[in-house]
């Protein structure tokens, strides 16, 4: 079997990650299969930001500010903001770019973007790392979303944690074959 083939079958999350993240030019290779997504019209409709190390500090006043913000509270919840962007030594925040176009509506863009994540993720367990794609109320709060930059036409599709997996992978449960219809 094809090793690309094999590797995307073997592709799981990990929710839990430690150090090392990816670096160098494994990072770069990883980060540039994301610009590999089909893409219509070539537009590009991602911009992606990779916070480690004290970076990740300022991830975690913008998540802290969001919370901040909003009634109702508590110190648990605020807690697990504090903690929320240390959960890996790196955290990808992948958003889609908008563009008006007259033949590429938002939702392909969206579906672009979303490729382009998902092709992320596959590298990086690829390249021997592991990674979870997550989202939550962050990726739809106007606080964060101003706090990291993002435009009127942009969005947050996830937060990619990322990070050298603790523990085994979960099992992988049998594919369900009834899903695909083979025609001859
Ligand atoms: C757009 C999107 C958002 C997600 N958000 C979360 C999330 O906030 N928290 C979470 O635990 N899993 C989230 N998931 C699911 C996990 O990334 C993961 O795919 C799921 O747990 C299944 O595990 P697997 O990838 O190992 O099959 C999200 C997945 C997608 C595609």
């Amino acid at each position: 079997m094809n090793t690309v083939t094999e590797s995307l079958q073997k592709r799981v999350s990990f929710p839990r990650l430690t150090s090392p993240a990816p670096a160098g030019e494994t990072l770069t290779a990883i980060l540039k299969c994301a610009l590999r997504a089909p893409d219509h019209a070539l537009l590009r409709p991602w911009r992606f930001m990779v916070y480690q190390e004290s970076s990740l500090n300022q991830l975690t006043d913008i998540f802290v500010a969001a919370g901040e913000a909003q009634e109702n509270m508590d110190e648990l919840q605020m807690n697990k903001l504090r903690s929320m962007a240390h959960r890996a030594p790196m955290v990808i925040v992948c958003v889609a770019s908008y563009q008006d176009h007259p033949k590429v509506p938002r939702q392909e863009q969206l579906l672009s973007a979303g490729c382009a994540v998902a092709y992320m993720l596959a590298a990086i367990q690829a390249e021997g790392f592991g990674a979870i794609w997550r989202t939550g109320p962050m990726a739809t709060d106007p606080i964060v979303c101003s706090g990291l930059g993002l435009s009127e036409s942009e969005e947050i599709v996830g937060f990619l944690y990322v990070g050298t997996p603790l523990g085994d992978p979960k099992t992988i449960p049998e594919i369900p074959l009834d899903q695909f219809f083979v025609f001859k």
